[in-house]
């Protein structure tokens, strides 16, 4: 089959993975009907074209939280890689930094954030506050030291969300000889100790966001944001950034798509911090309508994993390729120069 759009990859990912890594990749929570609305939601809104603009070329590139990115789309973070492709993260990390993007790592990744960073890419950390606070100190030391660029804080996960597919296929933990490497300790001797369970925290609470505020100095993005009162007190709290995001369907069923979300988002944030989105990502034009509606940026995390699975690194560079095209085409149709002067007056609704 020729693989002409992310959709296709998807396809032929699902050929290649093994049955239950592809669900546990693919799946949602419960009845996954949040996991379809992220998807659906583009196709319920119709972009209306503006011409004889006389737009010869695009500009995509923007910069996030000071870090140059050559177009508005960065890696989400999504856990364990290298069960995707051998070369997992550092696979990931170079296409990204191949297409002059962020990549965003995964606390469960199975490759050690230090030799993520070394692969040069720039690099944010996706942090799940842990019940022992001085792990989850050392860690921030950790990917502080190694060169991360801003600490994204992951906070619509106080429990698990249930995933239906593991659970009929058995999907509970890593294969043999794969773990979460972010999760050992290096011991005095030097040598890196078991990777720790990650764990979830219930009793979350916005004092944990002013702890990590005065613990570092890197700009901390919250992640997982659906309510707009959410997003002011985010604000309030020393946010550097926002993710409108319900974590691709996986945690609570029904929130609705984070497309969906965005406007009353945008209007609460009113400028003040950029406010990424992500869920649902597949074309360019979804790039379109997402910064239509007040997103700077978007995340995709499924199209990687379909990427990696396919062709590695290769994949990845695809992948980003693919909606860097299609969103510039997109932008040529509506007749804008760029993703930053779109606004809603391109959208019917
Ligand atoms: C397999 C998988 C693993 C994920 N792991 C994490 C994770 O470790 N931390 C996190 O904050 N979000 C995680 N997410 C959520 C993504 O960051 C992102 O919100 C979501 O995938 C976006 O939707 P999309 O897959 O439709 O692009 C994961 C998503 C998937 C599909």
């Amino acid at each position: 089959m020729a693989v002409l759009s992310l959709r296709d990859l998807a396809e032929v990912a699902r050929e290649r993975l093994d049955p239950a890594a592809y669900d546990y990749f693919a799946g949602g929570a419960d009845d996954e009907v949040t996991l379809r609305a992220n998807e659906d939601a583009y196709g319920r809104i119709g972009l209306v074209p503006r011409v004889l603009r006389g737009i010869a070329e695009r500009r995509l590139d923007l910069a996030i939280l000071g870090c140059p990115v050559s177009l508005p789309v960065v890696i989400a973070p999504t856990a364990f890689h290298r069960l995707a492709h051998p070369d997992g993260e550092l696979a990931t990390a170079r296409a990204a930094a191949a297409a002059g993007t962020v990549f965003i790592s995964s606390m469960a990744a199975t490759t050690r954030i230090e030799e993520v960073t070394e692969t040069g890419a720039t690099t944010w950390f996706q942090l799940y506050v842990q019940p022992d606070r001085g792990f989850t100190e050392a860690l921030v030391r950790r990917v502080e030291t190694a060169g991360c660029r801003a600490l994204v804080i992951t906070v619509d996960s106080p429990v698990f969300g249930r995933r239906e597919r593991d659970l009929r296929n058995g999907f509970v933990d890593l294969p043999e000889g794969l773990a979460c490497e972010n999760l050992r300790e290096l011991g005095r001797d030097g040598t890196w100790g078991p990777a720790r369970d990650i764990e979830f925290v219930a009793d979350l609470d916005w004092s944990d966001i002013d702890r990590l505020r005065e613990m570092t100095d890197l700009p901390l993005v919250l992640k997982g944001i659906t309510h707009p009162d959410d997003a002011q007190r985010a604000i309030e709290h020393g946010a550097a950034a926002l993710c409108v995001s319900n974590h691709g369907g996986r945690q609570l069923d029904t929130v609705p798509a984070t497309l969906d979300l965005l406007p009353a988002i945008a209007h609460a944030v009113d400028g003040r911090v950029p406010v990424l989105l992500d869920g649902g990502i597949r074309r360019g034009t979804d790039v379109v309508k997402a910064c239509a509606l007040g997103a700077s940026a978007v995340g995709i995390g499924r199209p990687v994993l379909w990427g990696l699975a396919v062709d590695g690194q290769r994949g990845v560079e695809w992948v980003l390729e693919a909606l860097r095209a299609e969103l510039d085409r997109a932008l040529a149709l509506c007749g804008y120069a760029s993703p930053g002067e779109l606004d809603s007056a391109v959208l019917r609704c």
